[in-house]
């Protein structure tokens, strides 16, 4: 293993290829390095990140600073980081880098994959979400009025560089979301990853070795869940459709929440009305959902659906999600930790069922 021992290293096979992902600290100063750029180098990052971080990348290019936030994960936006690459000079030869939450590393893959007809693209994710999951799997694009994620193309990065120090300033809610993507990584594929998060054995503020290494061996083992299954269905024609699992529920509790929801906390929620889901169809025992609403409020996470949202609001939200396969409802149901599936034609009266039950109580 290359660097200093802390650092954890994951290769993921791609049809095209192979690229690292590089869990570890202190990445930012030795980008060019750990990556292997040696052409020009064109920034992407937000309004948040990168007046904390930007300058700890050497010798780039130009710093493309977009507004931060899901509203401004636009065309418009990828318009004007086309406009700043232009102006600057900067050609196929040179390598876009991701520096931000999973919005900046979206728009900034996109950007990558259609900028001359696809530039080299390198993701250093700064956001526990990005890290874990949207920098993993090549998915990158923009949304549309009509809807999130609309538009798109897979785009395969020529490294992941996941500096975990920049944790240190996420907010804390965000941190949170972040998790929720954990705890569903340890229910898709790793009982031991779902007991870690019992213990809680990590702390982000706390800055002692033992603690952030645990934090990073986490982070890394979230993230070897994502490759394993990004790894064996690149293109989402089977296994990765469990990497939805709760995403269901979540989506619609996000979108009729007119987003006030965000999306880690839906997906909290999701797991949970996932887990009633199968526990109602007689696939787990109802200890599951118990189980997995005890990690979630120990990570500071929801664990049941706002009292203002209806279950016909929520079910009638569902049919509008892109990922509704061939006109029928899919849901990632589970058996046990670690044991997932994917089921169409569940009966609506079930997960009405499921989404009463976990609606909070100040409804009833
Ligand atoms: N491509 C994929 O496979 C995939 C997977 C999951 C999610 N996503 C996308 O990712 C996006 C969500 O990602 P997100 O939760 O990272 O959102 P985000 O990028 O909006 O980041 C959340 C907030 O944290 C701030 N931030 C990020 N890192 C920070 C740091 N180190 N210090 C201080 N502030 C920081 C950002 O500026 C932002 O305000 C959505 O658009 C979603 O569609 C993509
Ligand atoms: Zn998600």
């Amino acid at each position: 293993m290359m660097g200093g021992e802390l650092e954890r290293r994951l290769g993921v096979t791609h049809p095209t290829g192979q690229y690292d992902v590089v869990v570890g600290e202190g990445f930012l100063s030795r980008l060019r390095q750990l990556a292997g750029i040696d052409g020009p180098l064109a920034v992407v990052t937000d309004s948040n990140v990168g007046p904390l971080y930007a300058d700890q990348i050497e010798d780039a290019l130009c710093v493309i600073t977009v507004p931060a936030g899901e509203r401004f994960k636009t065309l418009a936006t990828v318009q004007t980081i086309y406009d700043r690459l232009l102006a600057a000079g900067f050609d196929r030869a040179g390598t876009i880098v991701a520096l931000g939450g999973g919005v900046v590393g979206d728009m900034a893959g996109f950007a990558a994959a259609t900028y001359m007809r696809g530039v080299d693209f390198v993701q250093c994710p700064t956001s526990l979400l990005a890290m874990v999951d949207a920098s993993v799997g090549a998915k990158t694009g923009v949304d549309l009025p009509q809807g999130k994620n609309l538009v798109g193309a897979f785009k395969q990065p020529t490294a992941v560089l996941a500096d975990i120090a920049t944790l240190q300033t996420l907010p804390p809610e965000e941190f949170a979301a972040g998790m929720a993507e954990v705890v569903k990584h340890g229910l898709i594929a790793n009982p031991d990853l779902l007991a870690r998060l019992e213990i809680g054995d990590w702390q982000l503020t706390a800055r002692s070795r033992s603690s952030i290494s645990n934090l990073q061996s986490l982070i890394a083992d979230a993230i070897e869940v994502k490759r394993d299954v990004v790894q064996e269905d690149p293109f989402e024609q089977g296994r990765r459709a469990t990497l939805n699992l709760g995403h269901t529920f979540g989506h619609a509790i996000e979108q009729a929440s007119g987003y006030a929801v965000r999306h880690g906390e839906g997906v909290a929620m999701g797991l949970v009305a996932a887990a009633n889901l199968s526990a109602r169809l007689g696939f787990c025992s109802s200890d599951l959902q118990s189980r997995i609403e005890d990690v979630l409020a120990k990570l500071d996470l929801p664990t049941c659906i706002p009292a203002n949202l209806s279950p016909a609001a929520l079910y009638q939200a569902m049919g509008s999600d892109k990922k509704k396969a061939a006109g029928s409802l899919r849901f990632v149901l589970i058996r046990d930790v670690g044991h997932v599936f994917v089921m169409g034609d569940v009966a609506e009266t079930a997960v009405l069922a499921a989404l009463t039950d976990v609606i909070c109580e100040e409804s009833r």
